[in-house]
């Protein structure tokens, strides 16, 4: 049965493509092309989806499967059947574009739309989820509500993720979001994505974080997804004991 991972976070420009398609990348080194891992989108962007595109039209390979299943609620509720091993689910974000009260409990924060839907039938059926976070803090309400309203009513196990720190800003920000995050009982991933220039570029050069020129700041660059895969697995176990 597929292990299904979800990168979920209301806020935008977070993150959850870019760590959706490096994430099923350095699986898919580890366990090879015939399928055992897949990226599935709902986003209606389609951004994992370009990306893969992308890296094919530069001629590369991409070896994990794409799926594009934005909308398709039934489809997602099947995916549990499905072949892969690991499949690393893409949401778009879903702020309202009218403000509503974040304390409002009589309001569903997933909203009642196409993407509302689409991410309730993925929450169903999903193993864990992966909250990045940016490490300035103005993605913190946001994530709030997503952490707080969406996945603890839920029992669903998560991390949340510090992502697109850059060491050379120093670690006050990042240190900062850490402890606000586990002073609200947030569980927090040790590996944080650092901010790199070639993950940046990754979709317009077509390259995945296991295609990257070979120097120096590219193999950090892939470093922190390979952290961040073998976290992953350790916490697969975690979430196994106490569900
Ligand atoms: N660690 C990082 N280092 C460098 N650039 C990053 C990093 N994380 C994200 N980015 C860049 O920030 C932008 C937003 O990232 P991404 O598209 O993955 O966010 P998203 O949460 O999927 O956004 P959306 O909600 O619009 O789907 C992209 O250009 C991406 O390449
Ligand atoms: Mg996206």
């Amino acid at each position: 049965m597929p292990y299904i991972s979800v990168l979920l976070n209301r806020k935008g420009g977070v993150g959850k493509s870019l760590i959706s398609t490096m994430l099923a990348a350095v699986y898919a080194e580890t366990l090879g092309d015939n399928g055992e891992v897949a990226v599935v989108s709902i986003d209606p962007q389609g951004t994992t989806i370009e990306h893969a595109e992308k890296v094919r039209a530069k001629g590369r390979t991409v070896p994990f499967r794409v799926l594009d299943l934005s909308g398709q609620t039934d489809r997602l509720r099947q995916l549990r059947k499905g072949k892969a091993s690991v499949i690393i689910v893409d949401t778009p974000g879903f702020m309202p574009l009218k403000a509503e009260d974040p304390e409002d409990e009589s309001i569903d924060p997933l909203g009642d739309g196409t993407v509302g839907d689409s991410l309730r039938a993925i929450l169903d059926v999903a193993d864990d989820v992966i909250v990045p976070l940016p490490a300035e803090g103005a993605a913190f309400t946001p994530t709030m509500v997503t952490v707080e309203r969406v996945l603890w009513p839920r029992q669903m196990p998560h991390g949340v993720l510090i992502n697109d720190w850059d060491p050379r800003d120093g670690t006050v920000d990042r240190d900062r979001t850490i402890s606000l995050a586990k002073k609200r009982g947030w569980d927090v991933y040790n590996t944080t994505i650092r901010h790199y220039k070639p993950h940046t570029r990754a979709l317009a050069n077509g390259r995945l974080c296991t295609q990257y020129e070979s120097n120096h700041t590219s193999t950090k660059a892939k470093a922190d997804f390979q952290e961040l895969a073998l976290e992953h697995q350790l916490r697969r176990h975690r979430y196994a004991e106490v569900r």
